[in-house]
């Protein structure tokens, strides 16, 4: 008989850890590190995660805080990474990590690259997102190119900020998965917004009249 893992066994595992990290987030949410934290949904983005494999291979989250979805990611047999700017929310990924989804891989700082060029006319508007702390990328050994997908639950005012950031400093054929409370999960591929803005830049030639 397998031993093989199921899918089952794994959502049981991280139906346990969706309960522990929503207590702890019960008990702790006035203290300071969790004032910038919100969770999103998780079963919803276990199925969405799930349905991503053999598509990508490494995951990266952007402000990872209890590190539940990058846990999920780990589990699901994807290179899980998680970028989190509170150190405290990173011990407890760590923690959870250990029980849950040990090859599950923290950094702590800002998800932000350096080479990032912040323009607020493009619409990158910064709400609840930290910009006073290093870049996290040289801890984890790996740039942001690096990453098959970026996942993010962005303030709904920053969502722009966030895409521009993959657009721009991300992998050319990577997908951006985004979590919203009233949208739910969106998920785009950046080289499809290339070839649109390439399409329209370049009109066939039959549509050109020649005087
Ligand atoms: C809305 S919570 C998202 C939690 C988790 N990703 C999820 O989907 O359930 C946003 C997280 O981003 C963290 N954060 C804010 N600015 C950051 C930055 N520049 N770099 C890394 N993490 C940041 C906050 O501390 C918070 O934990």
């Amino acid at each position: 008989m397998s031993s093989a893992e199921t899918d089952d066994d794994i959502l049981a595992d991280m139906q346990q850890l969706w309960r522990e990290a929503e207590q702890l987030w019960d008990a702790s949410d006035s203290t300071t590190p969790f004032q910038g934290y919100v969770s999103a949904d998780y079963p919803v983005v276990f199925e969405a995660l799930r349905g991503l494999k053999g598509q990508v291979l490494s995951i990266l989250e952007w402000g990872s805080g209890l590190g539940v979805v990058t846990i999920m990611a780990s589990r699901l047999g994807f290179d899980a990474y998680g970028i989190e700017v509170e150190p405290e929310l990173v011990d407890y990924s760590t923690n959870f990590a250990a029980r849950f989804g040990p090859h599950a891989q923290f950094a702590e700082g800002s998800f932000i690259p350096e080479e990032f060029d912040y323009q607020p006319r493009r619409g990158d508007e910064i709400q609840q997102t930290r910009t006073d702390v290093d870049s996290a990328y040289l801890a984890l050994d790996m740039d942001l190119r690096d990453f098959d997908l970026v996942y993010a639950y962005p303030w709904p005012e920053e969502y722009n900020l966030f895409r521009n950031i993959v657009k721009t400093c991300g992998n050319p054929q990577g997908l951006f998965m985004s979590f919203d409370v009233r949208e739910g999960l969106k998920l785009e591929r950046m080289s499809d917004e290339a070839k649109h803005r390439r399409r329209n830049a370049n009109p066939r030639t039959r549509n050109i009249r020649k005087r």
